[in-house]
């Protein structure tokens, strides 16, 4: 497993925090699922905007194949066995005018409400593996919006109970160097 180490001063909930597959598909109580959508809801955004909107299902609701099935195959494997499925939307117009940070500003949603499934001793991992055409006509999403990714969440379970190809992979990842992310002054030759 790697071994996230990070600067002393770090708060362990940003190396703790990580993107597992196994879930146990246990039910959230609703306390626990508001909970995560007041996390989000505090996020900061431009002009305090608050462009992102969160559509979930939970597990074993009428909503929760339609759901499932607009993840890719490979995601669906896994995501299917969470408690809660997620996807953040943010609507792209800002003011009147094209949002430059729409997106920018619901990732900070999504984080705040990873941090926040931390805490609660869940997990949330993002996806990105969706059929977006099929999501925004399933799920209704206006023009003026983009879905941005998926989430599942809910308790970790044992690796084992993955399908064998998936459970190499479920271990903590590492990082780039500070060295190659951050720079004084000037984007770097
Ligand atoms: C926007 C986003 C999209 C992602 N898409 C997928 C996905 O479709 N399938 C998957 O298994 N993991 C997906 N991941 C998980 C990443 O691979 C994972 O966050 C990354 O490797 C870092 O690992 P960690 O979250 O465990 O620290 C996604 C994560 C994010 C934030």
């Amino acid at each position: 497993m790697t071994d996230r180490t990070a600067h002393p001063k770090l708060d362990r909930q940003f190396v703790d925090r990580w993107s597992p597959r196994a879930f146990d598909g246990s039910a959230l109580s609703a306390s626990e699922r508001d909970s995560l959508f007041e996390a989000a809801r505090w996020a900061p955004s431009a002009f305090n905007v608050q462009p992102w909107r969160m559509l979930y299902a939970e597990r074993g609701d009428a909503n929760w194949d339609r759901f499932v099935q607009l993840l890719v195959p490979a995601n669906q494997v896994w995501a299917q066995h969470a408690s809660l499925l997620m996807f953040f939307v943010s609507e792209t117009m800002s003011r009147g005018k094209p949002s430059h940070s729409h997106s920018y500003d619901t990732g900070a949603a999504w984080m705040s409400l990873a941090l926040q499934a931390e805490k609660l001793g869940l997990r949330a991992h993002g996806m990105t593996g969706v059929d977006f055409d099929a999501a925004k006509a399933a799920l209704g999403v206006p023009d003026d919006f983009r879905i941005e990714a998926a989430a599942a969440i809910g308790r970790q379970a044992d690796a084992a109970i993955l399908p064998e190809g998936y459970r190499a992979n479920e271990t903590p990842s590492d990082r780039k160097p500070l060295s190659e992310i951050a720079f004084a002054g000037y984007f770097p030759e």
